[in-house]
């Protein structure tokens, strides 16, 4: 008899839901939410609020999409954390009161492991072990993947995580949030002829505070000289700034790739996204015989899918949770 799984993902500011038929994705949806753009980042009062009402919707979308009847569910999946308390909060109490109105079993999962599971909705899948560097809004991770759900983390950020940084770069010049998509579409127009300094991090983690200092005082020097700098310099500051966060991330993948010995690497969050990133990482791996896996563009940014196949694993080893568990904000890895 088959699995099916409702999952919920509501960590930060969209609203997402899918359905998994044993390890196949039937169902997927998202509602993003836009009123964020205006403020320069995620208000997390309006996140939940806006969780709040989406919720409901969503959940219908998928369980049409799906062409099954909520009765049909096995289990209902949930990221518990990390992420915003007041967003989480949304999702796993609606998650947890509908599985118990069905007597049905709940899958707590990590977002962030879910991230990395995203490899495992389609073809071809990675092999274990593999490396993925996991780079979000939150978080920029490398990370050892020994099994489904098996994870080992190699190296974190010190400060500002990749997607961060993109963000404050992109307000710092007057772009909307989220300003990632945006940089990465600037930077295919753009030169990168302007350079700023790659940080002298130890080991595997990472520091983006130092770049992000250079980058606004660049900006500030250039302004004082001539005020429409980066009106006139747009693309060309765009395609440097990502071509050196680009450059940081790869360089300690191929670090951890010589420490390791592990030559499978993945990408994974919103910043895998980024076409820098995808294109570089493909250049790199055809320089140092690599084999590489880069997830399809709705499976990069935050989305119920990866919930879904994180959790369809979780349910083959009757790993469930009780209506005890709540969310966690800062959800530690081996919680
Ligand atoms: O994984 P995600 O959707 O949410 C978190 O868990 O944080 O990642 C969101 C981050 C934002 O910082 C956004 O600017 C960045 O991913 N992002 C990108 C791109 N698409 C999304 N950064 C660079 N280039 C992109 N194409
Ligand atoms: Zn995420």
């Amino acid at each position: 008899m088959s699995i099916y799984i409702l999952a919920i993902e509501s960590s930060c500011d969209d609203t997402a839901a899918a359905v998994i038929k044993d390890d196949k994705i039937i169902a997927n949806g998202v509602s993003i939410q836009k009123i964020h753009e205006n403020f320069g980042g995620v208000v997390p009062e309006w996140a939940s609020r806006k969780h709040q009402s989406n919720i409901i919707p969503i959940v219908d979308y998928v369980i049409k999409q799906a062409g099954i009847e909520i009765k049909d569910l096995s289990a209902i999946a949930f990221t518990r954390g990390p992420g915003l308390m007041g967003s989480l909060i949304v999702g796993v109490s609606f998650a947890k009161a509908l599985a118990l109105s069905l007597d049905i079993p709940i899958i707590e999962v990590h977002h962030m492991k879910a991230h990395v599971m995203a490899h495992f909705i389609d073809e071809p899948k990675p092999n274990f072990p593999f490396l993925c560097l996991t780079v979000s809004g939150g978080h920029t991770q490398i990370i050892k993947v020994t099994d489904y759900n098996e994870m080992e983390v190699l190296g974190n950020t010190l400060d500002d995580a990749a997607g961060e940084a993109f963000d404050k770069a992109g307000k710092i010049m007057g772009l909307t949030y989220p300003a990632g998509p945006i940089i990465d579409q600037l930077a295919k127009t753009g030169i990168p002829k302007f350079q700023f300094p790659e940080p002298n991090i130890p080991e595997l983690n990472f520091s983006f505070s130092g770049l992000k200092t250079a980058f606004r005082y660049f900006l500030r020097d250039n302004v004082n000289v001539d005020p429409d700098f980066i009106q006139k310099n747009k693309a060309d500051i765009c395609a440097s700034l990502q071509a050196q966060i680009v450059k940081i991330l790869l360089n300690k993948v191929q670090k951890a790739v010589e420490l390791t010995g592990i030559k499978e690497v993945a990408i994974a969050g919103g910043v895998s996204a980024n076409s820098g990133l995808r294109n570089e990482l493909i250049l790199r791996a055809n320089l140092n015989s690599w084999v590489v896996h880069i997830p399809k563009f709705e499976y990069c940014t935050d989305n119920a899918a990866m919930i879904a196949i994180a959790a369809y694993y979780k349910y083959k080893k009757d790993d469930f949770c009780d209506q005890g568990t709540g969310p966690d904000a800062r959800l530690e890895w081996n919680a």
